[in-house]
């Protein structure tokens, strides 16, 4: 068997492994990727979670639903009259899939572009080679490099003892491939994944219940921006139960039945067509043979690295999901990035403090920096600025009105430390905060930019106003 020798060997090939495997060719190294995610017929489908059951597809879901909403619910406002609307969900799974293939394709032509070697299946240590480098084994080949990056990903994590089946009890894989519409859904955890898929579901009819273990909503968002958002989601008709320990969960022939104590320590039971457990996510280091070289992982199975992605081996790098911070493609993406540029002898950097979060429901929530509760929490001294999309013209054009921009900055400085927004495009007006956050601008810097008119960005400037409470429109 003959060994394969590469400056740089990539494993996986989601957002993090595929972006960095392309910069580190940029660069100029001989680069190989491997990925062993199959597509329906078992041929390669680069992309990892994000592409094949993550972010691509979720979003191609919420767009169907979406104007299947808009036609049920908004149409009539335009005049817009329609008779027998219906959804044909095959239709609509189909062209998500489609979707999805066109992402796999992009990436197969970037590698062929940027001529990174593509191998597919599951990458292997196996062992360190004497004099720096390691082997690695994929199907029946040994690849050999000096510089390694691990990007193995997530797994999603299932309640204790109720596997995932796909069929009844779903993960965020079953979620993006149910063949018709459940008359109720279920979902634990109202985290991310159970506010964009219990949206999609319930736009199209499911009667959805949520049941959340912590007494509270989204507390990792602004509190002011959370409170919004849920009221949003509750006038939509998404039931959201909090503070609720979730027990046995039995999926029979006709659906799923789970024991539930409430809040208040009361013992109830939830029945539904199918349930979805989100409940967050697991790295993944499956099949990697981490052991055979020591590559050290910590009490949850995450890849230790430090703050530049370096694991406790000369030359092994890991990102993404695998390791410590948000699970975020873009954080992945970035990570990637770092990476190959610092074996290039670069001084790639990651500024954790301006990664965005959005969540794609509807209204959007988005948000960067520090909430107004950590800014309490630390002591620091700051002014808060809100503007409401009910005063910005374009909102009312496009007959979209919930939500605000909020703006958190230094109280003696005025540097922005934080934006938070729900409501319409929320995930497009953020990369404005996340610039200035970088340039660290000011709230003022904002204020005095000429943002085109009639906009949704206006309440961005309005916001950034407001925190010198001199707003013009409302
Ligand atoms: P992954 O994307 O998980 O890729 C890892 C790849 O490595 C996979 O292809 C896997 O098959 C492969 N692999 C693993 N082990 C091996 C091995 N030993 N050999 C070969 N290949 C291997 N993030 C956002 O930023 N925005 C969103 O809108 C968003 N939506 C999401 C929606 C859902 C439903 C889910 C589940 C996630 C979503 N995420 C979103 C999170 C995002 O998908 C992840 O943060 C991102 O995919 C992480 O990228 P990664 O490269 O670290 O890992
Ligand atoms: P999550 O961490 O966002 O939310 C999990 C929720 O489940 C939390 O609210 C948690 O309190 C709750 N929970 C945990 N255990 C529970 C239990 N036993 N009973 C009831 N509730 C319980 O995780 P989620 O939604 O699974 O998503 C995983 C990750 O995928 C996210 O953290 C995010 O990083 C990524 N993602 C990102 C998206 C985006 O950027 N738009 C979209 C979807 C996922």
């Amino acid at each position: 068997m003959t060994t394969k020798s590469f400056d740089v060997v990539v494993i996986g090939g989601g957002p993090g492994g595929y972006i960095a495997a392309i910069r580190a060719a940029q660069l100029g190294f001989n680069v190989a990727c491997i990925d062993e995610w199959k597509n329906e017929k078992g041929g390669p489908a680069p992309g990892g979670t994000c592409t094949n059951v993550g972010c691509i597809p979720s979003k191609a879901l919420l767009q169907s639903s979406e104007h299947y909403e808009h036609a049920a619910r908004h149409f009539a406002e335009h005049g817009i009259g329609l008779k027998d609307l219906s959804i044909d969900v095959a239709t609509m799974v189909g062209r998500k899939n489609t979707v999805v293939k066109q992402n796999n394709d992009g990436i197969l032509y970037l590698f062929k572009k940027n001529k990174v070697a593509f191998f597919h299946g599951r990458g292997s240590f196996v062992k360190a080679v004497e004099g720096g480098g390691y082997e690695i084994a994929v199907g029946g080949e040994t690849l050999q490099a000096r510089q390694v990056i691990v990007a193995t990903g997530s797994n999603p994590r299932p309640l204790p003892g109720v596997p995932f089946d796909e069929e009844l009890v779903l993960s965020n894989d079953g979620a993006l491939r149910i063949g018709a519409v459940p008359k109720t859904l279920g979902l634990i955890g109202s985290g991310v994944i159970g506010l964009e898929m219990g949206s999609v579901w319930r736009r199209l009819g499911a009667q959805v219940t949520v049941l959340e273990a912590l007494p509270g909503f989204l507390p990792m968002a602004d509190e002011q921006i959370a409170k919004e958002a849920l009221k949003a989601f509750n006038k939509q008709g998404l039931k959201i139960e909090f503070g609720v320990k979730v027990g046995e969960v039995k999926a029979g022939k006709k659906g799923v039945s789970v024991a539930w104590t409430d809040a208040k320590g009361q013992a109830q039971t939830l029945e539904v067509d199918r349930l979805i457990v989100s409940i967050g996510r697991v790295p993944n280091t499956t099949g990697l043979n981490a052991e055979a070289v020591g590559l050290k992982l910590d009490e949850r199975g995450a890849i230790v690295v430090d703050a530049d992605c370096r694991t406790n081996l000369a030359g092994v790098w890991a990102v993404g999901d695998v390791v410590r911070g948000p699970m975020l493609a873009h954080k992945a993406e970035e990570e990637g990035v770092a990476v190959a540029e610092r074996i290039a002898g670069q001084h790639g950097h990651v500024n954790f403090d301006t990664i965005p979060f959005v969540i794609y429901t509807s209204p959007e929530v988005a948000w960067v920096g520090k909430t107004e509760q950590a800014l309490k929490a630390e002591g620091r001294a700051y002014k808060a600025g809100t503007f409401p999309f009910l005063a910005n013209g374009r909102a009312r054009a496009l007959g979209d009105t919930t939500g605000m921009v909020k703006f958190l900055a230094d109280a003696k400085t005025d540097e922005i430390l934080g934006v938070h927004i729900v409501g319409p495009q929320a995930s497009e007006l953020i990369s404005e905060a996340v610039v200035a956050m970088e340039f660290k601008a000011s709230a003022e810097d904002i204020a005095r930019i000429c943002h085109a008119h009639p906009s949704l960005s206006e309440a961005t400037k309005e916001a950034a106003l407001a925190v010198d409470k001199r707003t013009l429109n409302f």
